[in-house]
């Protein structure tokens, strides 16, 4: 109990966390950079050009990668995850700490505080099995038909609509309550326990189900977007519709060219600029650009705040590390 008792508010403090700055929460402001600036390998569009957004009031934003726009709120998302209708917000790599938290709180706690509702639950049950027996009209509706053993579900859902019967007689029977405080709300036997322990049965698989949904992508360094767009993708088809741009110091006669970028100097003086050919590689559908090995992409979301600021992003863009096997294999060695 005096466990519970801690872990209700801990819970409602991540909760709130979790659903604030919906408006601005991961929002990138940065100045995009010039892209012959830039020495490291980045993701790209298929030009080498960087991504920008138009949609509602992003008026072309910069989209650093792992941005996307979500529409249900309408701003755009630096690493987006997904949006999750339960907190009417997004979840992003920056919260998915926060996230995870929640949903391992909700694992715990919802198991804990039904605990001392089972035997509570149990003698309501067996008492309305009993009455739904005892009762004529129950028995002639149901126990004695035959549709009962196939019409809910086969066997189990006999004794399922049984027992909601055995409520429904126990309702005649029932003393009048005299108040709600009165402890008759959970002693007597009625329809409301199973359905909040249901109720706390389906919250609490669905905790555990996304825990470990969310567990293996950051295992992989993969965001359910990412997951999303990889199953939904042509079997078919071996590349997606993002792509790296590997900076060069060659000219561009070394390459076939096809894809490759020579960007113009700025100003006649910077004739030789070290990295001034920029080439463009699709990235594979079954490549993740930003896997580091299990042990570094968790500690990169455990590195996280568990409560950030919930303001848009801006200072200085850091360009996120890239799986080196994906680079090499993009440099053909
Ligand atoms: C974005 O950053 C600029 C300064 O770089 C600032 O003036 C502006 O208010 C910021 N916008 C938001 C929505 O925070
Ligand atoms: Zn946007
Ligand atoms: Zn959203």
């Amino acid at each position: 109990m005096a466990v519970t008792g801690l872990l209700f508010p801990c819970l409602a403090i991540v909760y709130l966390q979790t659903c604030s700055g919906r408006a601005t929460h991961s929002v990138p402001n940065y100045t995009a950079p010039e892209p012959q600036s830039i020495t490291e390998p980045y993701e790209c569009r298929s030009d080498a050009s960087l991504d920008f957004c138009v949609k509602d009031n992003c008026k072309m934003r910069w989209k650093p990668p792992g941005t996307h726009h979500c529409s249900t709120c309408g701003v755009c998302r630096l690493g987006f995850d997904h949006h999750c209708p339960w907190l009417g917000n997004c979840v992003t790599t920056g919260r998915l700490k926060a996230f995870l938290a929640l949903l391992a709180l909700t694992s715990v706690t919802v198991p804990l505080a039904s605990l001392p509702l089972l035997p509570i639950l149990r003698t309501h049950v067996i008492a309305a099995l009993a009455a739904s027996h005892a009762d004529p009209w129950a028995t002639a509706v149901w126990w004695n038909r035959p549709y009962s053993w196939i019409f809910c579900g086969g066997p189990p859902g006999r004794w399922v609509v049984g027992t909601l019967l055995g409520f429904r007689v126990l309702r005649e029977q029932r003393i009048p309550e005299p108040s709600w405080l009165s402890g008759s709300l959970v002693t007597q036997p009625h329809a409301r326990m199973v359905i909040l322990v249901g109720a706390a049965t389906l919250l609490w698989l669905f905790a555990v189900a996304m825990t470990i949904v969310v567990a293996v992508g950051v295992t992989r360094s993969q965001t359910t977007l990412d997951s999303a767009c990889t199953r939904s993708g042509n079997t078919a088809r071996t590349i997606t519709n993002r792509f790296v741009c590997i900076p060069y110091s060659d000219t561009p006669d070394s390459f076939g060219s096809t894809s490759a970028v020579q960007w113009t100097p700025a100003t006649p003086g910077d004739r030789h600029e070290p990295h001034n050919t920029h080439r463009t590689h699709p990235i594979l559908i079954t490549e993740r650009v930003y896997d580091l090995g299990w042990r570094e992409n968790w500690r990169r979301v455990m590195a996280q705040p568990l409560f950030d600021h919930g303001m848009p992003c801006q200072g200085v863009y850091k360009w996120p590390k890239m799986n080196p096997t994906v680079i090499r294999r993009m440099k053909g060695y």
